[in-house]
């Protein structure tokens, strides 16, 4: 239908033109992150001060949907407080596992990754670098 549509073209733009590629030097929190089930991998670097995410980028090599959703993500946190950040990931969990979830418009994006959750084996996909966010949060509170 026209939704699928618009959210898989949606996807595709964030992966052929993906926001905040790269590597940010003297940043706050580095974290490296893979899929282990196809290798893929990810790197976010952050630049978070007085809890506030001022920047962030991703870098990597993988599938169409984790370079989209990591582009996302980029979108969706920038600005936002650290531990907001971490709720929206629990959102976009509770999303991707086909669970009742609140997404608001100031995420950006990442609702377009919604119709992924049809491919079971995506799902590690999309949500890989939600996952790498957490880590990098949880091992490196003291530095916030
Ligand atoms: Fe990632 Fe198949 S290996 S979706
Ligand atoms: Fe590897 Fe999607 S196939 S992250």
């Amino acid at each position: 239908n026209n939704l699928n549509q618009l959210y898989r073209s949606v996807i595709m733009d964030h992966y052929k033109n993906p926001r905040n590629k790269g590597v940010i030097e003297n940043g706050t929190m580095t974290v490296d992150m893979n899929n282990p089930t196809c290798g893929d991998r990810i790197r976010l670097t952050l630049n978070v001060v007085d809890e506030i995410v001022e920047d962030v980028k991703f870098d990597g090599e993988g599938c169409s949907i984790s370079m989209a959703s990591a582009s996302m993500m980029t979108e969706s946190i920038t600005g936002k407080n650290i531990n907001e950040a971490l709720a929206m990931g629990d959102e976009f969990s509770k999303m991707m596992l086909g669970e009742d979830y609140d997404i608001t418009e100031d995420m950006g994006d990442i609702e377009a990754l919604s119709g992924v959750t049809q491919f079971p084996a995506r799902i590690k996909c999309a949500t890989l670098s939600w996952k790498a966010l957490e880590k990098g949060v949880k091992s490196s509170d003291s530095k916030l």
